[in-house]
């Protein structure tokens, strides 16, 4: 059974998820390779996927979404993990209910859900099997890369609103891996190439 791992990642932080993820998954038996998005436009020969996106302004990585639409009938037919990486332990924008999905990509409907809408109409098109948010980190030494990202790390509430810090919770991030092996223990036989 082969297994590709892909990440949209702009500061390593969920590369080092989907990362981890690959060691377990190696280290439980199947055959895995972890990618970013850009190096993997060839999904052929693998039997699931793992794809994760670090999350911005309530929005997976345009290059998460672009993988998950340029392959969404090769994953539909395979069985897919999806992860969000993901909210700042401590963060302002962690509500009283503290849904990781709320927290992450904000709410289901009205004013700040676009991002949410966006990767759910994919989700359903897709049908993974789950749908992870992971504690994700930041490091404010690290210069921003778009121009979006300069500015609302400007802001005076930044620093509510970004705690600096790696949250990354590996006891969790491994624990997940293991479950995606042990179901995909139970499948017996490879799905099969797309
Ligand atoms: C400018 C900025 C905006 C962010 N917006 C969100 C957000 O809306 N939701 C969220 O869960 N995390 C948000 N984060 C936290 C990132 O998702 C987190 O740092 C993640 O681990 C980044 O992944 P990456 O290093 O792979 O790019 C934001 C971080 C920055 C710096």
């Amino acid at each position: 059974m082969k297994v590709l791992v892909v990440h949209a990642s702009r500061h390593g932080g969920t590369k080092g998820i989907a990362e981890r993820i690959g060691e377990v998954l190696q280290k439980e038996g199947l055959e895995t390779s972890v990618t970013g998005t850009h190096d993997a436009n060839w999904v052929i020969g693998f039997d699931a996927f793992v794809v994760g996106s670090g999350v911005y302004m309530g929005h997976w990585l345009g290059e998460g979404i672009e993988f998950l639409q340029q392959n969404q009938m090769t994953l539909s037919q395979h069985p897919v993990w999806l992860f969000s990486s993901g909210p700042l332990r401590g963060s302002s924008k962690e509500g009283p209910a503290s849904d990781p999905l709320d927290n992450a990509l904000g709410p289901t409907e009205g004013p700040g859900s676009g991002g949410r809408k966006q990767l759910e109409a994919l989700i359903a098109a897709i049908g993974p099997r789950e749908h992870k948010v992971f504690y994700g980190a930041y490091d404010p030494s690290d210069p921003p890369k778009v121009f979006s990202e300069r500015i609302v790390r400007w802001m005076p509430a930044a620093r509510d609103v970004l705690p600096p810090g790696d949250f990354r919770d590996w006891d969790e991030i491994e624990a997940w891996a293991r479950g995606i092996a042990a179901e995909l223990a139970r499948t017996k036989t490879p799905v099969g190439g797309a």
